[in-house]
């Protein structure tokens, strides 16, 4: 007996999924040259799944800042504002990301799993109740599970069901949190913020919405579903991340609700763990730079996600409901979706293999993204691979796509 046996399941799932010709799991990048190209096993892949919507890890500017702050600040900071200090550049960041997003305060965080973690446990009280929707990011559900208070999850994307679950706690002590994402990361989905919103106004509770997809993708200035549904201001908290349009690391929340610096001190994900190195504060405030004074990534990101979209589509794979810089092939079993993923890769395209039970739909997802650096050459030749592979493993067409329903 070992205290790993409870793991044996799953270490067979994965041997299964190994004999099926695809381990997502072992895959290794050997190089990266670009945002859309690199090599696995010493052969060029190019990458069609990544969160690296603007394409910025590349971007000379990015680069140059953050080799200046590591050749001034060194590598990391070894440890945790509250215990080794906070650097200039913690504040910079802060001011910085408050100033993009127009709220008076900012908390960054070394994750954004720390973000949603941190405020979901720290946010709900024993006495107060958290509603998510049932498709949250694992980051909100582990948030959930560490807070104090009652946990209830409404349909995914359904404002109706939100609205029922409120009325049937008006009177109950305490405050209520409806957690949101902006764009869902498995099918890129958008919530429907707007009717969510006006839920939300209705019973006057406080909405968090993660904005991890969104931000720098959604809106006229790139500021997320929100800022592009018109209802921005209905956001209590907005939670991010700077690993995917931002192409760093970190985490943050934005808020303009008076008393919200306490956090410091009361949320245990922002306080006891290493804060981000000087390098990645110098990158992300670069990035953020490109975000604000360059519209045409966006656009350029919006016109390669309709070019992938409508080109699966009209190959006549299911796909995700909407148009989103996600997206997702489904798929009619495990087999079907390991063999597909194995032999895209060999095609040279590198996508990602999504498996129940994390999938919302409980079928398997090939899920592709696109990011504004990709050409349209490059997109049309991962349809075309996709296409190619899809026919030989029968997969495209009515037939195939019922069987999954
Ligand atoms: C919706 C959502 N929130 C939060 C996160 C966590 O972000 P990070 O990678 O910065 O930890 C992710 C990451 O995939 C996500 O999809």
């Amino acid at each position: 007996m070992s205290i790993l046996d409870k793991f044996t399941p799953l270490a067979e799932a994965r041997k299964g999924l190994a004999g099926l010709g695809a381990d997502p799991f072992a895959v290794t990048f050997d190089s990266v040259s670009s945002p859309a190209e690199a090599t696995i096993d010493g052969r060029p892949v190019l990458i069609l799944g990544s969160n690296n919507y603007l394409g910025l890890t590349f971007d000379a500017d990015v680069i140059a800042d953050g080799l200046a702050a590591l050749e001034k600040f060194g590598s990391g900071t070894t440890g945790s504002r509250i215990a080794n200090g906070t650097f200039g550049g913690h504040h910079a960041l802060e001011r910085r990301i408050a100033e993009v997003f127009r709220r008076k305060h900012a908390l960054t965080f070394s994750t954004g799993y720390q973000a949603n973690l941190g405020m979901l446990m720290t946010l709900v009280g024993k006495d107060d109740t958290l509603l998510i929707d049932a498709d949250s990011h694992a980051s909100i559900y582990d948030g959930a599970r560490m807070a104090a208070g009652q946990v209830i999850r409404f349909r995914h994307n359904d404002p109706d069901d939100l609205a029922r679950r409120l009325r049937r706690l008006e009177g109950a002590p305490g405050e209520t949190l409806v957690v949101i994402e902006g764009i869902y990361s498995m099918l890129g989905d958008r919530a429907p913020v707007a009717e969510i919103a006006a839920v939300k106004r209705e019973h006057g509770v406080t909405l968090l919405v993660d904005e991890a997809h969104s931000f720098g993708v959604l809106g006229p200035n790139g500021l997320g579903a929100m800022e592009e549904a018109g209802v921005y201001d209905d956001a209590d908290f907005i939670v991010g991340t700077f690993s995917k349009s931002l192409g760093s690391v970190g985490g943050y929340c934005v808020s303009d609700l008076d008393g919200f610096e306490i956090l410091r001190l009361a949320c245990r994900p922002y306080m006891f763990t290493a804060s981000l190195p000087p390098s990645v504060i110098a990158t992300t405030l670069k990035a953020l730079d490109h975000v604000e004074n360059r519209p045409e990534l966006r656009q350029r990101l919006a016109a390669n996600a309709d070019r992938l979209y409508s080109g699966l589509a009209k190959a006549g794979f299911k796909l995700g409901a909407q148009v989103s810089p996600i997206v997702s092939v489904r798929l009619p079993d495990i087999p079907v979706a390991a063999a597909f993923w194995g032999a895209l890769l060999a095609e040279g395209v590198y996508v990602n293999l999504a498996l129940p039970p994390a999938t919302p739909t409980l079928e398997p997802l090939l899920r592709t993204s696109v990011t504004a650096a990709h050409s349209f050459a490059q997109i049309d030749r991962a349809i075309a691979a996709i296409v190619a592979v899809g026919n030989r493993l029968g997969v495209i067409g009515a037939d195939a796509v019922s069987s999954a329903q």
